[in-house]
């Protein structure tokens, strides 16, 4: 008897073994390595309501996020219960369409998942801008009364702060401009913007005005609605400026006025910048090559005649095409690749671990109220140092379309933010194809996951050197954290992140940089390490200002901590 139950019960596991076998096999066989990526990370919900359209975003080093919209769309889903002024907002007809009844711009906590309205006073309309040294964010230009306009954000720990507006014009107005910060010491570039095909410095030596750009005239294609706004613009390491438009591309020399060179047109056909409105990173810079070689990427963006087309109710499919091009060196030459998809109006993001996150957009039609469908709900990994063909992965879908005026940015911890998205104009919620998309998510990347806690360094610490704030060029400073034992130290990496400007498809500043470690050591027998890391070795490798600092173990990042990066 006893041997018996004994027998049926060995007989019972064995039966479940082997269905589990037969079930693995087959998951295995059909859906093969794809399941395994296309259920790759985490998407949640965090609000219903922010309020406003996040056209533009940025991560401050308070951990807030700053969104803001333009003013000039009527209401926004954020009604104020008193004008900024101080005027009661009344239920009246006229105090229900008066936009200055509603807040066109907030700040998100992100630890307390909120809210809060600020007041923006000129229309940032399409507009841009950078984050100071001092983590100010410097806002350039607009539309209409706006359009020439230079605000700030300074963030602060009470979170009372707010946006003002500097006394201070740019020469030109900058529509669709593209800023970023120059290796001087908070120096801006703006450049390009409908009908500017100039670039100009903010602040201004002098009696400074702008500069014609001849680039910017001859990729202008008038048909096409431009396809050369908002340049995609990236400070090389060796302290020229890469631009980006349509598709060609210059080396500039922005001290002396001067194209230092000319890059071969990409190739692909289509456009690449608004309104066929596809993205550009420039890839890690590498202390293993004394951060001499940059590489750039560009990918998706709309097909020739897409804008015509969308005018006229169809929508064209996009390139699936990325471009690839070391601008250090003397040989040049696009490498390209496709993306699994047809794709534009996306966002590229350099992840903590080095890796590229291509996230939001749509597959036909191109930039502009309207222009766009079939939105891309699938994000995609692309990992710049596998094969050619072993790049790109599909991560796990989202059901919320983020076309037009979407954005996303990395957060601390690893989680990447995302929000708006309004193909419309005003805000618009029923009767379109796409409604005006006030929700707020967060998708989580695979490596956020418990399981690979084990494998996170943990509790890192940065100690500059006594009496510093941050790191000087050329400097180092001492890191903490804990991992676990038996670990291949060679696998540890010191990254740097530059928090960008997103807004259309492109992310201002972004840069991440792969710091050198000159010593590592366990602290006697226990999990805490601690290193000795060589800060970036000039401004043209990272321009002064606050980072993003990460250890990443094995492709599995920390939480960040901010970091200081200051003039000597
Ligand atoms: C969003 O709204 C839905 C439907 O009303 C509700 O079920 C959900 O809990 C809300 N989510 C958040 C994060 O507020
Ligand atoms: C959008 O809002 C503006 C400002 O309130 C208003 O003047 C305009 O008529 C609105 N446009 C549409 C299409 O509703
Ligand atoms: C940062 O610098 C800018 C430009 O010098 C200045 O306007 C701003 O007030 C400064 N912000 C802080 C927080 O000191
Ligand atoms: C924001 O600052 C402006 C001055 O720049 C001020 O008039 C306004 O009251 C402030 N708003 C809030 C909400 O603090
Ligand atoms: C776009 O969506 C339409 C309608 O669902 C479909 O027929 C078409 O094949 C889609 N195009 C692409 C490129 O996905
Ligand atoms: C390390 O970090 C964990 C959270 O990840 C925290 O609970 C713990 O208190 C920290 N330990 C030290 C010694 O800082």
């Amino acid at each position: 008897m006893a041997n018996h139950k004994h027998f049926s019960a060995v007989l019972n596991v064995l039966k479940a073994t082997i269905v589990l076998l037969l079930q693995c096999t087959k998951i295995r066989s059909v859906v093969g390595v794809s399941l395994a990526t296309q259920t790759a990370g985490r998407w949640k919900l965090l609000m219903n309501n922010t309020g406003v359209i996040a056209m533009h975003m940025a991560l401050t080093h308070y951990d807030t996020v700053v969104i803001f919209d333009q003013t000039s769309a009527g209401p926004s889903g954020y009604r104020l219960r008193r004008r900024f002024g101080g005027k009661i907002c009344t239920t009246s007809p006229a105090d229900m369409v008066d936009p200055n009844c509603y807040a066109h711009s907030v700040e998100y906590d992100i630890s307390k998942n909120q809210v809060r309205a600020l007041q923006i006073s000129s229309d940032t309309w399409c507009s841009s801008g950078s984050i100071l040294s001092n983590g100010t964010l410097l806002q350039t230009g607009g539309y209409g009364s706006g359009a020439r306009r230079i605000r700030n954000f300074r963030p602060c720990k009470d979170h009372h702060c707010n946006w003002s507006e500097s006394n201070k014009l740019l020469s030109n107005a900058r529509w669709y401009a593209t800023t970023i910060v120059l290796p001087e010491h908070d120096r801006l570039f703006v450049v390009g913007g409908k009908r500017a095909f100039n670039y100009e410095f903010v602040p201004k030596m002098g009696k400074e005005k702008s500069y014609d750009l001849p680039f910017l005239h001859r990729t202008f294609n008038s048909r096409e609605g431009g396809n050369n706004l908002y340049p995609f613009v990236h400070l090389s390491s060796d302290g020229n400026l890469f631009i980006f438009a349509n598709r060609d591309s210059i080396l500039f020399n922005y001290r002396r006025n001067k194209v230092v060179k000319t890059f071969p047109r990409i190739p692909g056909g289509g456009g690449r910048n608004y309104p066929a409105t596809g993205s550009s990173v420039m890839l890690p810079l590498d202390h293993r090559n004394k951060f001499q070689v940059v590489e750039v990427m560009v990918c998706g963006g709309s097909a020739t005649g897409a804008y015509r087309a969308a005018r006229r109710g169809q929508f064209m499919k996009g390139l699936r095409s990325c471009g690839r091009m070391v601008i250090t060196g003397n040989r040049h030459k696009w490498n390209m690749e496709n993306m699994p998809e047809p794709r534009l109006l996306h966002d590229m993001l350099i992840l903590p671990t080095g890796n590229i996150l291509i996230i939001n957009g749509a597959k036909t039609g191109c930039a502009g109220w309207g222009n766009a469908r079939n939105a891309s709900l699938r994000p995609y990994l692309y990992k710049p140092k596998n094969q050619l063909n072993r790049r790109f992965s599909i991560l796990r879908s989202t059901k919320i379309a983020r076309m037009y005026h979407s954005s996303a940015i990395v957060l601390t911890d690893g989680r990447i933010l995302i929000a708006g998205g309004n193909t419309n104009k005003n805000y618009t919620y029923i009767n379109v194809p796409y409604p005006t998309e006030l929700r707020l998510q967060a998708y989580h990347p695979h490596y956020t996951e418990s399981k690979h806690n084990n494998q996170r360094p943990r509790n890192v610490t940065i100690h500059y050197a006594r009496g510093d704030y941050g790191i000087k060029y050329g400097g180092e400073f001492r890191v903490r954290f804990k991992l676990g034992r038996r670990r291949k130290e060679d696998a540890i990496e010191f990254n740097i992140y530059s928090p960008p400007f997103a807004t259309h498809s492109f992310s201002m500043n972004q840069r991440l940089v792969k710091l050198r470690r000159k010593i590592m050591a366990r602290e006697g027998n226990g999990e805490w390490m601690s290193a000795i890391v060589e800060g970036p070795p000039s401004a043209n490798v990272a321009p002064a200002g606050y980072y993003l600092f990460t250890v990443v173990y094995g492709g599995i990042p920390s939480v960040s901590r901010w970091i200081r990066i200051i003039h000597s």
